[in-house]
């Protein structure tokens, strides 16, 4: 039985004032709730600011690190300093990190065994652009991201890691994909894990939708067979939105 993981991705929004003000909103709403995981994905400067007020059944993460364990790198983390703030879990490979950061297939991968190696859960993201899905490219592009990312990766970490699949064209379009879309594209990436894995891995790993998620499309997505959880932007942003999506099925 998966469990499911609703997690916020606040990109670049929210200063210090405003992370207070959140987080004093939503953690005494989620502290008795625990059927569902949830996660705040946070600048790296809140996350010091979150961690020490989260309180229970909410986790912290970050929305970046760097691979190496320490060096030269000016204006990035390391792993190491991510955990040291007591964080929970890293996002790796956000398509906007790929498309504006240079971010690879490789590099990915080799931010989610440095992460690994330091405890931190990780939730690899996934997703085909428009000019991709319009040549008909969607399965093969998700499954090879997977494939690559997950690269020299030993089945006991996979327990640390969740998959968000994320198609671009629907990240902050309000397009979201239809629920049976966004569902054939989760168990096309599960055959994956079964495959490179096993079918005990395929089907204990979870697998969230992200792109264009909200109070009102949540709970027809998370109904479908495949898809374990959300990984929502814009709509998570509001304090009430962010508290009626981890209590999307009530
Ligand atoms: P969105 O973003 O919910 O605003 O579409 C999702 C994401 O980028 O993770």
């Amino acid at each position: 039985m998966r469990k499911p993981f609703i997690a916020a991705n606040w990109k670049m929004h929210k200063n210090r004032d405003e992370a207070l003000k959140f987080i004093y909103a939503v953690s005494p709403q989620i502290k008795d709730y625990d059927n569902v995981e949830t996660c705040i994905f946070a600048p790296s400067i809140l996350l010091r600011c979150l961690v020490k007020r989260k309180g229970d059944n909410l986790q912290i993460g970050a929305q970046n690190m760097h691979y190496e364990e320490s060096g030269a790198y000016t204006g990035e983390l390391s792993a190491n300093m991510i955990k040291s703030t007591k964080v929970d879990y890293v996002l790796i490979g956000h398509s906007e990190r790929r498309a504006m950061f240079n971010e690879t297939d490789e590099t990915v991968n080799k931010k989610i065994k440095q992460a690994l190696k330091h405890e931190l859960k990780v939730i690899l993201c996934v997703g085909e652009s428009l000019e991709q899905r319009d040549a008909s490219k969607t399965v093969e592009v998700i499954t090879s991201q997977v494939e690559k990312a997950l690269a020299g990766i030993k089945a006991e970490g996979m327990k640390d890691i969740t998959i968000a699949y994320e198609p671009i064209w629907a990240i902050g379009t309000g397009k979201t994909a239809t629920k049976e879309d966004a569902n054939q594209s989760c168990k096309e990436i599960r055959g994956k894990l079964q495959s490179l894995y096993s079918k005990e891995v395929a089907e204990s790993t979870r697998i969230q939708y992200g792109g264009s998620v909200k109070t009102s499309n949540i709970k027809e997505l998370m109904e479908m067979e495949h898809i374990d959880g959300a990984l929502v932007g814009g709509a998570s942003l509001d304090e009430k939105d962010f508290i009626s999506l981890v209590n999307y099925n009530k």
